[in-house]
């Protein structure tokens, strides 16, 4: 831990919202309420200036800092921390028609309107300029004030590309530095195929999904402009502010970033979660899914992150989107401090009037009532983090995923003999699953860079793009006593997207090789039965579908084998003894049953350490955290009926109301209670 993340231990937990006062500069009486409120609802932090840049700068280089000033002053006086945003996610209008080179150009050469946000280019000089100076006046005029905590960088990043003369001069130039020579890159691309080969470095346009090498390029360059961007975005910072920590919020995986490597570059990991609550029969499998991308985010950097923006109630840009259900916003809230939030904040604290948003949920509605419920279920999240305070450390979880970046990329750019539901994050959330239904804590690694020892088990779903360090650290991993976890499509090509000749590296790990991919349409009928007194004492026949490996072992041995059609009886899953550990390998694309026996098996054999020792309901789960010196058990319940969770032995208390428990606690519908842990 660097210095600064250490200086973000703060022994309270952030409770707070998307504050955006400048919208209501004339409404006195409404300011003035804004701040009862917040007292009222235990809020100790607001995010503000996100989309401010047009009222901080009216026109170029003329600058009014008074209205920040007086919201500055007003929260520290009421006690309320501020994390100052940057502006650059939102362009002035004058500064897009002054400089139009701002402007994104789209893959046709068309440069885009000033509109929106989010789509400022991200190599343009004058941009960056811009930035520089908003950012160093906001810099040195805040950096003594009491109120502010944390930078807010920006808003929302995205990795969706510029086609500007800029932009494609500095692809080619990342380019350059990455293969040196044009014969490089037409061999990494492979180019003579239809003609392609690039004779001069001015020829490469990445427009042409036929070249997938130069898409995935594309795509990582893309990715590290924008990470350029948002360096030369912090430098003033930096330079002005060493000791103010930084975050910029993420989003779910599919923004086209590479959040690993952003991660490194800030301090604290912030994101903005948007669950479909209550869009499904079910509750629970949205649950799973949000509960991953807490996991995702508390693991880039293995350290307590914030939930930057949620909502309170609705979402407005979602097809539909219901009102959270009595009990939903509590849980749900608590849910992202279970997976190791330091924080709850929601979008937005008060309703706009006008604009796109002006029917996305908030704290405070345009009937502005604190007898709304949404103000109460705010309040109740705000006395529940007032009793967890502090909160700092982060699970020691046994079981990791391999989640990469790359590998998604190009998966989803590959062309294969079946493209329908290739599904990387849906498989990733997949065998995930089991894992929050048994409550055994698990977390995401990117491998190349995360320190494997601590783990037993690392489960790589279609780890379809092999980097060479990755099979490198999975190989020893193994060999020292590691328990691995590969499914079909792995190991297929290289960095580069070049396909494997001969055996593919993980051939010594698995035991095996892959002579070919069935791919199935609905009506094909595949299974896999499990063998005879197998290690993982399975029984029984699963379906497969979609994907199914034909495999030939070497030292494999067959755990299940496929019951169906030309290579029925050949081994559908399989497992390797390899040095000192073992890896197993899931030939076609099970179900959700077989992954929950599967791994519910693969958990007793390794002994997983679980948060709560008797099985949990179904739509139920358990996280441990450590709150200074105590340990509390957080129990969820995302079924609409009352459950009950078998409490191992000990004493344990009611974290909210003091209530001694033992043997087991009772569980609201939608309901969530944290529990101390105490012992005998
Ligand atoms: C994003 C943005 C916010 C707001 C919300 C609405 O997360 O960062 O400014 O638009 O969505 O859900
Ligand atoms: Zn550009």
């Amino acid at each position: 831990m660097t210095q600064i993340e250490q200086r973000f231990q703060p022994n309270f937990l952030l409770h707070g919202a998307d504050y955006n006062y400048e919208q209501w500069l004339d409404y006195p009486d409404i300011l003035e309420e804004d701040f009862r409120l917040m007292r009222e609802a235990n809020c100790n932090v607001m995010s503000v200036g996100i989309f401010s840049w047009a009222m901080l700068e009216p026109a170029e280089g003329q600058y009014d800092f008074e209205w920040l000033d007086q919201l500055m002053d007003t929260l520290h006086e009421n006690g309320i921390q501020a994390i100052l945003a940057t502006p650059s996610g939102a362009k002035p209008a004058w500064m897009s028609h002054a400089y139009p080179e701002i402007r994104r150009v789209d893959a046709q050469g068309r440069r885009e309107p000033h509109f929106q946000r989010h789509n400022h280019c991200p190599t343009s000089p004058v941009y960056r300029q811009k930035v520089r100076q908003i950012n160093t006046h906001l810099a040195k005029r805040y950096r003594a004030h009491p109120a502010v905590l944390m930078w807010h960088v920006s808003n929302e990043y995205n990795g969706g590309g510029c086609h500007c003369d800029l932009c494609y001069a500095a692809f080619r130039a990342w380019l350059r530095n990455r293969y040196g020579t044009l014969d490089a890159l037409n061999h990494a691309w492979w180019t003579t195929f239809w003609s392609h080969r690039y004779t001069d470095w001015s020829q490469i346009e990445p427009v042409d999904g036929s070249i997938q090498g130069l898409m995935l390029d594309w795509q990582r360059f893309t990715s590290d402009q924008m990470l350029d961007f948002f360096l030369a975005e912090i430098e003033p910072l930096r330079a002005h502010t060493p000791d103010v920590p930084l975050t910029t919020n993420f989003m779910r995986p599919d923004v086209g970033l590479d959040y690993w490597r952003f991660a490194q570059h800030i301090d604290v990991v912030s994101w903005d979660s948007y669950p479909r609550w209550h869009s499904q029969p079910e509750e629970w499998p949205v649950a799973v899914e949000t509960a991953f991308y807490h996991d995702l985010h508390r693991s880039y950097k293995n350290q307590p992150f914030l939930l930057m923006e949620s909502t309170p109630s609705h979402t407005n840009w979602q097809g539909i989107s219901r009102p959270k259900k009595p009990g939903m916003h509590l849980l749900s809230s608590m849910q992202a401090v279970a997976h190791g939030a330091d924080g709850v904040q929601y979008f937005q604290w008060r309703q706009s009037r006008g604009g796109t948003e002006k029917f996305h949920g908030a704290v405070i509605g345009h009937v502005a009532s604190r007898n709304a419920r949404v103000f109460q279920d705010v309040k109740s999240v705000g006395a529940h983090l007032a009793q967890l305070s502090p909160a700092t450390s982060v699970s020691q979880a046994e079981v990791a995923l391999l989640y990469d970046f790359q590998n998604e990329w190009a998966l989803t750019l590959a062309q294969l003999p079946r493209n329908e539901e290739k599904q990387y994050q849906e498989r990733c959330i997949a065998h995930y699953r089991p894992f929050w239904q048994m409550a055994v804590p698990i977390d995401l690694i990117a491998c190349s860079t995360s320190n494997l020892m601590p783990y037993k088990l690392i489960i790589a779903p279609m780890l379809y793009l092999l980097r060479q360090d990755i099979a490198a650290r999975l190989d020893t991993f193994v060999r020292r006593g590691g328990t691995v976890v590969l499914t079909y499509l792995s190991g297929l090509v290289d960095e580069s997207d070049l396909c494997f000749i001969g055996a593919s590296p993980l051939r010594p790990m698995l035991g095996l090789w892959v002579e070919q991919t069935d791919v199935l349409f609905d009506h094909n009928t595949q299974t896999l039965e499990l063998e005879a007194d197998n290690d993982l004492g399975m029984s029984g026949s699963y379906p497969i579908t979609h994907f199914a490996d034909i495999v030939h072992t070497d030292t494999a041995i067959p755990v299940a084998r496929y019951g169906h059609d030309y290579y029925a009886g050949q081994a559908a899953v399989t497992i390797n003894r390899y040095g000192a550990g073992q890896c197993f390998y899931v030939a076609g694309r099970a179900d959700t049953r077989f992954l929950h026996d599967f791994y519910t098996a693969l958990s007793n054999n390794l002994q997983l350490a679980r948060a709560v020792s008797a099985p949990l309901p179904l739509g139920v789960t358990a996280q441990q955290r450590r709150h200074g010196d105590q340990t509390a058990l957080y129990l969820m319940n995302f079924q609409p009926s009352s459950q009950t969770v078998e409490l191992d032995g000990g004493i344990y208390e009611d974290a909210l109301t003091g209530e001694r428990l033992r043997h087991s606690v009772d569980l609201e519908p939608l309901g969530v209670r944290i529990v101390w842990q105490r012992l005998q």
